[in-house]
């Protein structure tokens, strides 16, 4: 049954291109494992909008269709990849440096990921310490450098015969940035872009190209970019989506787990100090400090909007918080995680949780990308714009309008996306309520 208010959603013809800034781990395992799923070698384990499904109406009605026939979105057959990259290494070389999939998954798909280059980069080491490359474009000002970015999403456009795209952020995390005048309109950072502002960072500008062609952007890493009121102000002018930031993986995905449950059964927190090791390219970008301070602000963030310390200052009010990342070659994409959780109970009780969890980075953020890939390009089709709040599932550090506060929780964001997916189609939200199946 369709409720009132249902959108009209156009439906997904033709191909969609997916531009990819960063061409290393996350983007190469995403790339990678799309191709291997659509050849039927593998599964595509993680991916909400590929083994998702969907309760409709009242759970007596059995109604649990898959996601992906229930809302009309783009087919994996028809994804064409680009990307940019400081460094010239194609999918299959990257995919090789990166070191997470192994032969079994790249050899029988060689061919095609030699055929995804990456484009030259807007890239200045300024903004990431411990990077470089030649693969690098050349301009006067960070005007032309954005342009040139405009020129080649036509290109791809046109080359590739797509007839949408989108953009995903798969590049490194920049130094920190903190939000100033250069960012408060449009006009004041388009005026910046001409006049080479340094807190005009490269992300910044693949956004801007990205919401002047109009493709849709997501971010996924920490940086600014899209959470800045000047390219919200280009995002609503031009009628597109963005989202961001930083994909919830490892160990902010264990977090926004636990620390709901401590807070739905009122345990209350002394501290939680979490500690990784982690030996890829990320990880040594953020080796460098100022990199590092951008991931710290993100993974911050997440304890305090969960567990709301002004509502609850005996359980929350002073919790010992701190995140530590450190480069350790060895493990490669391999992270281990540990986290230390002193929490106490009934009449201040203290305990102890330890979480080891040994994920594999770029596995687990691979499905993000593919999932906001194809939900951002839903949502273009239904003519959703601006902050995508449905989509903060995926993100460590969620955006989200003036004055409200973000939602960490996992479960409430699924809920979220969900119920947005109900809506989007005109099927009714569920309130969990649930009183009608006992005669109330
Ligand atoms: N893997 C995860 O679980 C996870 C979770 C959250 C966020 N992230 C973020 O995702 C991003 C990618 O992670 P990764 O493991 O693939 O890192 P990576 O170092 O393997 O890949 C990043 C790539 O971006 C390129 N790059 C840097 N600046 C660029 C620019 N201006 N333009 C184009 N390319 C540029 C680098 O050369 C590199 O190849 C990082 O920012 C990371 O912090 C990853």
């Amino acid at each position: 049954m369709k409720s009132e208010g249902a959108r009209t959603v156009q439906p997904a013809k033709g191909r969609l291109g997916v531009l990819l800034p960063g061409m290393g781990a996350v983007a190469t395992t995403f790339i990678a494992g799309v191709e291997n799923v659509r050849r039927g070698l593998a599964e595509p384990v993680g991916s909400l909008t590929q083994l998702g499904t969907i309760r409709l109406g009242k759970r007596t009605e059995g109604r649990a269709p898959a996601i992906r026939e229930f809302a009309p979105l783009a087919r994996l057959e028809d994804l064409e990849f680009g990307g940019w990259d400081p460094i010239p290494d194609d999918a299959l070389q990257s995919a090789r440096v990166a070191g997470v999939l192994d032969e079994r998954h790249l050899e029988p798909i060689a061919g095609f990921l030699k055929g995804v280059a990456p484009m030259p980069a807007v890239f200045d080491q300024y903004y990431v310490k411990r990077l470089d490359g030649p693969n690098v474009k050349k301009g006067k000002t960070k005007r032309d450098l954005a342009e040139q970015l405009r020129e080649d999403i036509r290109r791809f456009r046109k080359e590739r015969g797509v007839e949408r795209c989108v953009m995903v952020w798969c590049a490194s995390t920049e130094i920190f940035i903190r939000p100033g005048a250069v960012h408060a309109s449009l006009a004041a950072f388009e005026k910046a872009m001409a006049d080479n502002h340094p807190d005009i960072a490269p992300s910044m500008l693949y956004a801007w190209a990205a919401l002047q062609e109009g493709v849709p952007f997501a971010m996924g890493a920490p940086n600014l970019a899209v959470d800045t009121p000047a390219l919200q102000e280009l995002a609503q002018q031009r009628g597109l989506p963005i989202a961001g930031k930083d994909f919830k993986t490892g160990q902010t995905l264990m977090k926004t787990v636990l620390a709901p449950m401590l807070k739905a059964r009122l345990l209350g927190l002394a501290g939680w100090y979490s500690t990784n090791i982690l030996g890829n390219r990320d990880g040594e970008v953020l080796d460098d400090p100022e990199s590092f301070k951008t991931k710290e602000e993100s993974k911050l963030g997440v304890l305090e909007h969960i567990l709301q310390p002004e509502l609850y200052p005996h359980l929350y009010g002073n919790v010992f918080h701190k995140v530590r990342i450190n480069y350790y070659p060895p493990r490669r994409d391999n992270k281990e995680g540990w986290d230390n959780i002193d929490i106490f109970g009934w009449l201040g009780y203290p305990m102890q949780i330890k979480v080891d969890f040994l994920c594999r980075d770029s596995i687990l953020a691979a499905p993000i990308v593919l999932d906001l890939t194809l939900f951002m390009d839903l949502a273009h089709r239904a003519g959703l714009k601006g902050i995508q709040e449905w989509l903060s599932f995926y993100f460590k550090s969620p955006m989200a309008a003036p004055g409200l506060v973000a939602e960490n929780d996992l479960f409430i964001q699924q809920t979220k996306l969900k119920n947005t997916l109900r809506y989007l189609m005109g099927e009714e939200q569920i309130t969990h309520l649930g009183l009608e199946y006992y005669g109330a």
